[in-house]
């Protein structure tokens, strides 16, 4: 009798050793591979919003054909070095973890609730055959109902105007928030104004934008039953393109080109 549970628990601890050793070792050899779908989830996102992504080829060759650049919030310039950090693997949202790399966005002006800014961004750009700008690809975070919202705004040359806009990371409800991800109210941003008089303009409000609104260009319909998500995707509109944001990096721009 005794013997029998002692085996009985031996054959369970044998069992429950093995398959502990299976789970950890798939966990520990397909880490890598996560981390590259994660990645290569992310690019596809950037191609996407660059208007260039084509499913057929391969997304690092694709990717390619994007310049990575830092870019300093405090003067909206570009600079291609930063602390000697390889930008391909800069992590801008990560850095914000890091006091001395990143800056706390005071409450009153928090209203994307990013907590911490990375002081250096890390922006896409997208040249024509000429090596003359032709959009800008630039990260911006919120919060919205659930959880913070990750994504990418695409600028055209003129430096005002939406070209798309992609998220990779969110938690909002399937069916209500996360309609960000609706095919069709993205493709509804493509062509809006982000500044009007050198403020930002641009808002989901709530419900439709009529046909015969003449402040269309800077509206974008609110998703239904997400009254929440939509005045968080307002805000971090608002905020990424304020004064703490990309405001002096476009302006800068607008200089230049
Ligand atoms: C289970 C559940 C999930 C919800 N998810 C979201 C969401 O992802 N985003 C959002 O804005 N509102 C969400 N809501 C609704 C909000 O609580 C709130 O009622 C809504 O934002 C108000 O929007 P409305 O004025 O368009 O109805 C959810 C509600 C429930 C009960």
């Amino acid at each position: 009798m005794n013997e029998s549970i002692i085996k009985t628990i031996s054959v369970a601890f044998a069992v429950c050793l093995i398959c502990s050793l299976v789970v950890s070792t798939a966990a520990v050899s397909l880490r890598d591979q996560q981390k590259e779908n994660k990645l290569n989830d992310r690019r596809i996102k950037i191609l996407k919003v660059a208007d260039i992504y084509n499913p057929n080829l391969s997304i690092a060759e694709q990717f390619g054909s994007l310049e990575s650049k830092f870019v300093d919030f405090n003067t909206g310039i570009i600079l291609d070095e930063y602390m000697n950090l390889d930008i391909e693997e800069y992590d801008q949202v990560l850095v914000t973890k890091n006091p001395t790399m990143a800056t706390k966005v005071p409450t009153s002006e928090d209203i994307a609730i990013i907590k911490n800014r990375e002081n250096i961004g890390k922006i896409y750009i997208l040249r024509d055959e000429l090596k003359n700008i032709d959009k800008v690809i630039l990260p911006i975070r919120g919060y919205g109902l659930w959880g913070t919202l990750y994504g990418y705004i695409s600028i055209e040359d003129d430096f005002n105007t939406v070209s798309g806009i992609e998220f990779y990371d969110h938690k909002e409800t399937p069916g209500l928030g996360a309609e960000v991800d609706n095919p069709k109210w993205k493709s509804s941003w493509k062509g809006k104004k982000i500044y009007k008089n050198n403020e930002v303009a641009l808002k989901v409000i709530k419900g439709k934008v009529e046909t015969d609104d003449l402040q269309g260009s800077y509206k974008i319909d609110g998703l239904s039953g997400a009254t929440i998500t939509s005045r968080g995707v307002s805000n971090m509109v608002e905020y990424w393109f304020g004064s703490s944001g990309y405001s002096l990096l476009l302006k800068e721009l607008n200089y230049e080109s």
